[in-house]
């Protein structure tokens, strides 16, 4: 049995679950805000996705819509951050070796979907940030004022449709990479998941 000899470094092992998990969360983020009605009344506090989990208090009261919408740019945008130092790390600490024991197509899709992974990676939030710069209410971060709004709308509906296909490719990739993995653990039985975790 062809077993995985390298692993990813330690750094990039972090980066890759931070992320991953972040970006399921954004995910989620997304399709509660946007299922928030228009009109409701302000709070100060809001009960995270109201789970009774976590309650979040405000300085100045906002409405559900407004504060979830303020969340989903401020993790974006602190995001794109980690991402972009992702992408930095990843192109000065090269990726160990595909297995031996890969066929060439499957190396081929390998490579290919964790490159298209890389530019979805930048291209969702990035088109996120020039879609909200676009709009009359811009980015704050974390309360603290950022990109004031420019209110052209056209342009941030060219911007919104980028980011709202951004999210079906980076879904679909997710899907193949998931499936790779299951394929790897469970039919090849070949290791390749540890080279991704601490063990
Ligand atoms: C990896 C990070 C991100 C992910 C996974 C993500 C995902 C999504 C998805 C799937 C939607 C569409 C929701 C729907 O219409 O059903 C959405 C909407 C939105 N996103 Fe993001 N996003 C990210 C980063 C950002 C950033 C950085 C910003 C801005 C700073 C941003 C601003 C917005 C806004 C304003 C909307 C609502 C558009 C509207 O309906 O008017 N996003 N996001």
């Amino acid at each position: 049995m062809a077993t995985a000899s390298t692993k990813y470094t330690k750094t990039a092992i972090i980066l890759h679950w931070l992320i991953a998990v972040a970006i399921i969360f954004m995910f989620i983020l997304a399709w509660f805000m946007t299922d928030l009605p228009k009109e409701a009344p302000k709070s100060a506090s809001f009960d995270l996705f109201n789970l009774g989990f976590y309650t979040w208090h405000l300085n100045e009261e906002a409405s559900p819509r407004s504060f979830y919408f303020n969340l989903h740019k401020s993790v974006g945008v602190t995001l794109l951050g980690l991402i972009l130092f992702r992408v930095f790390w990843r192109l000065t600490h090269p990726a160990p070796a595909l297995l031996k024991s890969m066929k060439v197509w499957e190396k081929k899709l390998a490579k290919g979907s964790h490159h298209a992974f890389y530019l979805a990676m930048v291209l969702l939030p990035l088109s996120g940030v020039i879609m909200a710069t676009y709009s009359k209410y811009g980015i704050k971060w974390f309360g603290i004022p950022m990109i004031e709004g420019l209110g052209n709308d056209e342009m941030r509906e060219v911007f919104k449709m980028i980011h709202d296909y951004m999210g079906y490719i980076m879904l679909a990739l997710f899907a193949l990479h998931l499936l790779g993995v299951i394929k790897h653990t469970f039919i090849n039985k070949d290791g390749v998941l540890k080279r991704m975790t601490f063990k």
